[in-house]
């Protein structure tokens, strides 16, 4: 309850996870709802204090320190959600494979997982692994109970995104090796995807059941596909992931970098809403999906690094254009860069507010 000791509304109710199910019109006079991708993370040095030297995925699994870093946000910057502090790669942490972020590049694998030998070999995604996923049951519980009336937002990585960094090793530009894996043994990759889709999906399961209000399947690099191959030899992966949540009953956000020439495939492995980033219009691209959908997005990231002007003058953009939707959730059209000013968006978050 409240500090007046009435009920806190419950965060299912709040508009943002309203907005993110498409049902923004029930909502339509409150502020519009806005929160960051990486907004936990680098840019805030009380994030750098409480990580201390504990590495990236370690960190994920220690329930305090993941929810007071999935809070600090939400405090600074009184954004309209938290996003769990957690990462795309902790699940194959938690099932044992040899994966580490290195500061500054990202993840990078002792050994890559291209053979088929080392596909046959992954392990079964069963009820040790569900087991093993109680410290990220636990941080969502303390998180949710420290957030009250503010909705947790869960998320997991895709198949395609994920799957990319275990065969590549650590990132890549054009993701080339994993993309002649897809066509060239396409019963190989399918295994391999799949057994991405059933771990993420437990991994986001496991969120919604401790208490997450809303999810998010980040496709970072599902942009650097066509849309042919998109639809047949990721999108049935994808779905899959999302079908973990599908008896939930929460919104279900699908997000990808540069993905404006196949936005309607986005929206097709299940989403109520849909990312955008900030290649494209974001008038252009609800023009481009179904109507019942919700839209998240597009500030350009390179904004914060403006004048205030400019940002308010983007912010302005997208709420505007965004009110054509079903739904509009503001946020950037991709993470929050490291070297952010977090002043510069705690004043953001203050003005997209009083738009
Ligand atoms: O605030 C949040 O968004 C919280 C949680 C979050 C993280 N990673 C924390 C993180 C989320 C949702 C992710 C998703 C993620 N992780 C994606 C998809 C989103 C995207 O940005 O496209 C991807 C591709 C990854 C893989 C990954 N993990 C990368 C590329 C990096 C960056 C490496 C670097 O140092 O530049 C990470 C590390 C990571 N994940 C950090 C955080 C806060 C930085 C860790 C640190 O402090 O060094």
């Amino acid at each position: 309850s409240g500090p007046s000791g009435a009920p806190s509304p419950s965060p299912a109710e709040s508009p943002l996870v309203k907005r993110l199910a498409g049902r923004g019109a029930e909502v339509a006079d409150a502020p519009p709802s806005v929160w960051f991708m990486r907004q936990a993370g680098r840019s805030l040095p009380e994030y750098k204090q409480v990580r201390g030297t504990t590495g990236m995925l370690e960190s994920c699994l220690i329930p305090e320190m993941a929810a007071e870093i999935t809070l600090q946000p939400v405090r600074r910057h009184k954004v309209d959600a938290g996003i769990f502090f957690s990462d795309i790669m902790t699940p194959l942490k938690i099932a044992g494979l040899g994966v580490h972020i290195e500061p500054g590049i990202g993840p990078v694998f002792e050994e890559p997982i291209s053979s088929e030998a080392d596909i046959r070999a992954l392990p079964p995604v069963d009820d040790v692994i569900r087991a093993a996923l109680d410290p990220i049951r636990e941080a969502v519980r303390i998180t949710v109970e420290e957030l009250g009336s503010t909705p947790l937002i869960g998320f997991c990585g895709a198949p395609f995104t994920v799957a990319s960094y275990m065969v590549e090793g650590r990132p890549s530009r054009d993701h080339l090796t994993t993309r002649s894996l897809m066509t060239r043994e396409p019963e190989l990759w399918a295994h391999l995807a799949e057994w991405v889709a059933n771990l993420s999906g437990e991994f986001l399961r496991a969120q919604v059941e401790a208490g997450a209000s809303a999810v998010q399947l980040f496709d970072s690099w599902a942009g650097s596909l066509s849309e042919r191959v998109y639809r047949e030899h990721v999108l049935p992966h994808s779905e899959r992931t999302l079908g973990f949540v599908a008896d939930l009953d929460v919104p279900r956000t699908h997000f990808g970098v540069g993905t404006g020439h196949m936005l309607p495939a986005i929206a097709d492995a299940g989403a109520t809403c849909v990312g955008v980033d900030h290649r494209i219009e974001l008038s252009e691209a609800i023009d481009l999906l179904p109507g019942h959908l919700a839209v998240q997005g597009n500030i350009d990231p390179s904004v914060l690094f403006s004048s205030e002007e400019v940002r308010f003058a983007e912010a302005k953009r997208v709420v505007e254009q965004g009110r054509a939707a079903a739904g509009q959730v503001v946020n950037l059209g991709h993470g929050v860069p490291p070297t952010t000013d977090p002043q510069v968006l705690t004043d953001l978050v203050a003005h997209i507010h009083s738009l």
